[in-house]
């Protein structure tokens, strides 16, 4: 058995659906998840019910991430137009600001354009702007990025037009960065119709060739890999109006290392994609004593086992390479031999 040691693994985008999702996921689970999986840091979506974007609802979901949390958690405050004037206090509880330009699950979005100025005037300077934004709202985001000269970060890029434009914004200096997650890497739209609703999120699988273009760049222009984890049950998938999104932070680290193993990428870039780059980027705590110990035998992901509380995964049936078999984190071990040992509350909820 070859065993690999990698540091421990921060997740900029996760959907932990606390508050008012608790039966997709919840933070005591979908943190579990994330050990599972080889991270030890996770940033939570707000478009939650209500949506984080008061300070009450943000200080509610900081309370039950404390209490709940196995793994360090930080949260994203949300960007709407009733609530710009909450921006300021927003920026003390939160770690970065989500701005939807786009359609996806949930009512949070930003439409017009005075929301979207009071967003880069009010939002504290020191903190991040992330933005979920398809095709032409990329442009929008990279010039808003010039315009008030701070950093935005894109959100699961996943279409060689996007990819390239933002190379081409990075080559002109502009303070962008960007992630990308192990679905639109792993899978593209055959896949979509192979899985129907199981493989249906926001954005879309893309094209074979869009798939090919995020490779294109994985050595450059992609900062993070990230999994945009977003439990639905499979009840709700299987519905009349199937919600988008799918699970991710058990499989990222098994994925990428298939990766590795397939020569596609080094071990030392994976560990800038998913550890080092996403903490430089959100300026998140080192984690001192903690790392991930992996057995890097080939297997076959599965539904069996997961954490997390949907349960299923769009990428059962697929080779994989890397099972986690011990986390410590800041000496402890807090997942080993397949069972998560930390418990709720353990971890700490990090600004
Ligand atoms: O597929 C998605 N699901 N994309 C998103 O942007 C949101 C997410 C969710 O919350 O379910
Ligand atoms: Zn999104
Ligand atoms: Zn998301």
């Amino acid at each position: 058995m070859t065993t690999l040691t990698l540091p421990g693994l921060a997740d900029v985008h996760t959907h932990l659906r606390v508050p008012g999702g608790e039966h997709k996921e919840d933070f005591a689970t979908g943190t579990a998840a994330a050990l599972a999986g080889g991270i030890t840091t996770v940033l939570a979506m707000p478009n939650t019910s209500p949506p984080l974007t008061t300070p009450d609802a943000l200080a509610l979901a900081y309370n039950r991430a404390t209490a709940a949390t196995r793994c360090d958690l930080g949260l994203y405050a949300g960007a709407s137009p009733e609530d710009v004037a909450h921006l300021p206090a927003l920026g003390e509880q939160a770690v970065a600001l989500k701005i939807y330009l786009n359609d996806t699950f949930g009512k949070l979005r930003v439409e017009d354009l005075a929301t979207l100025r009071a967003c880069f005037q009010l939002w504290p300077r020191h903190k991040l702007i992330a933005m979920h934004a398809e095709k032409q709202s990329v442009a929008v985001g990279i010039g808003l990025a010039a315009t008030y000269g701070r950093s935005v970060h894109f959100c699961h890029i996943s279409r060689r037009q996007e990819i390239e434009l933002i190379a081409d914004a990075k080559a002109a200096g502009l303070p962008v960065t960007c992630e990308v997650t192990p679905h639109h890497l792993f899978l593209d739209e055959g896949d979509a119709t192979r899985l129907g609703p199981l493989g249906d999120m926001r954005p879309i699988l893309g094209t074979a060739d869009d798939v090919a273009a995020l490779w294109e760049h994985i050595n450059s222009t992609i900062d993070c890999i990230a999994t945009d984890h977003a439990p639905h049950t499979l009840a709700e998938k299987h519905s009349d109006s199937p919600p988008p999104g799918v699970a991710g932070l058990e499989t990222s680290l098994p994925l990428m290392l298939h990766g590795v193993v397939d020569g596609r990428i080094t071990t030392d870039r994976l560990i800038q994609l998913m550890a080092t780059n996403p903490r430089r980027i959100f300026d998140l705590p080192a984690q001192p004593d903690t790392q991930v110990e992996v057995d890097m035998t080939p297997y076959t992901i599965s539904n069996d086992n997961l954490y997390t509380k949907c349960g299923w995964t769009p990428f059962a049936g697929m080779a994989a390479a890397g099972r986690v078999q011990r986390v410590t984190l800041r000496g402890q071990i807090v997942y080993e031999d397949g069972r998560v040992t930390a418990v709720p509350g353990s971890g700490r909820v990090v600004l």
